[in-house]
């Protein structure tokens, strides 16, 4: 059990008292682009804090050293993996790598925090579900964007059925680079919104068709995928690292209403408008009535926090009270499988793919 100095007024010297829960102390490997986020938010939380920050690069090292003196650096994985100070691991490192470092750390007896997306196999995501179950330990997956408050907004606005039946979900997700050299456009940006779906749809999809091209290192930088579920909800997603223009523009469409979120909106990122369409009339395509339905638009609350905060909170809460996250491990091999198809969809130039 943790305990936090105290000093006994009776005898005057400091004795330890227990606090309620045990700190969980994490370390992180990658402190590129990402991972100094993932320190920031760890390290700022009451019940969690880091102790070790591992990467290869010794620039990264200094940087780490220079932002956090008092959290301990290496250049090697083995040590940070093996320390008995070290609860739970976060791998912030290239997406080829998630596997071995989170295989190592599981086997380990950590917790372990992985990027999205979890791994490049979903063979590889069984292997590494199936070894934190069997050594009692937690995987969570970093769909950052379920903590968003726009997200769980959106979620609100699905589950208490404001929107009516979804008919579809259509993303742009489109930029300049930043060019991966490990992964193609799709497993860059769709990850993002393939966990969000995941988290909004009830339904899961039955066949992906993808269609992309490459045009300068080799892997694909414009990406076309498109999702179809049950009950004839389709799902489309646009990822692009050939873009004049920065565009992350979702639309929702609902039997009852639609929705427009735009996340580059410093406020009113969610616009839900009272619009559809009817129809009515007879069987025959002549009979048939189609009326227009146009009413208010309105901008619902959407809360202002910093959602790696709140989903390493998250983590840190279901392993201090053993509780399983909605993005385990499972919830990143849906992706992971989704990915896989669209790649297999891409390569058969939007082959029909079946999940
Ligand atoms: N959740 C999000 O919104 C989000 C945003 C950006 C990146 N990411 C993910 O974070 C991960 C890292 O992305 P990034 O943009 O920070 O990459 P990056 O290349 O900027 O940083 C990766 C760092 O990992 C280090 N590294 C690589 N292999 C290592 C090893 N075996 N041991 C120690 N250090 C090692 C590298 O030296 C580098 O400093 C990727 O999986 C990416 O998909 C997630």
């Amino acid at each position: 059990m943790a305990t936090v100095p105290r000093v006994d007024s009776e005898v005057n010297v400091p004795v330890e008292v227990p606090s309620s829960k045990q700190a969980v102390r994490v370390g992180v490997i990658g402190y590129g682009y990402w991972g100094p986020n993932i320190v920031r938010n760890f390290n700022g939380l009451e019940q969690s804090r880091v102790v070790s920050v591992c990467d290869k690069s010794t620039k990264a090292l200094r940087r780490a050293n220079q932002a956090h003196p008092h959290i301990r650096v290496t250049s090697d994985a083995q040590e940070l993996l093996r320390a008995t100070d070290v609860d739970a691991v976060a791998v912030v490192t290239p997406v080829w790598s998630h596997y071995e470092l989170a295989k190592a750390a599981l086997e380990n007896g950590k917790h372990v925090f992985v990027e999205k997306p979890f791994t490049c196999k979903r063979e590889q995501a069984e292997e590494l579900i199936e070894l934190a179950e069997r050594k009692h330990l937690k995987i969570m997956v970093d769909h950052t964007f379920l903590f968003t408050g726009a997200v769980r907004r959106i979620r609100q606005l699905v589950d208490d059925g404001t929107l009516g039946d979804l008919y579809y979900y259509d993303s742009m997700r489109v930029n300049l680079g930043l060019f991966q050299h490990d992964v193609n456009v799709i497993w860059d940006l769709a990850p993002h919104d393939l966990s969000i779906m995941d988290y909004l749809i009830k339904e899961k999809p039955q066949a992906v068709v993808a269609t992309g091209e490459r045009h300068l290192n080799g892997v694909a930088d414009i990406a076309f995928i498109t999702l179809y579920y049950p009950n004839n909800m389709i799902g489309h997603i646009n990822v692009n690292w050939l873009s004049p223009v920065k565009v992350r523009t979702t639309l929702i469409g609902g039997e009852k209403k639609m929705l427009l979120w735009n996340d580059l909106e410093a406020d009113e990122k969610i616009k839900v408008y009272d619009k559809g369409v009817e129809i009515s009339g007879g069987q025959a395509v002549y009979d048939t009535l189609v009326s227009y339905r146009t009413g208010d638009m309105w901008a619902p609350k959407v809360e202002q926090v910093e959602a790696l905060r709140l989903e390493a909170g998250y983590f840190v809460d279901c392993i201090q009270k053993d509780e399983t996250p909605f993005n385990d491990g499972l919830a990143g091999l849906r992706v992971v499988q989704i990915l896989e198809a669209a790649d297999q969809s891409i390569r058969g130039k939007g082959a029909v793919v079946q999940l």
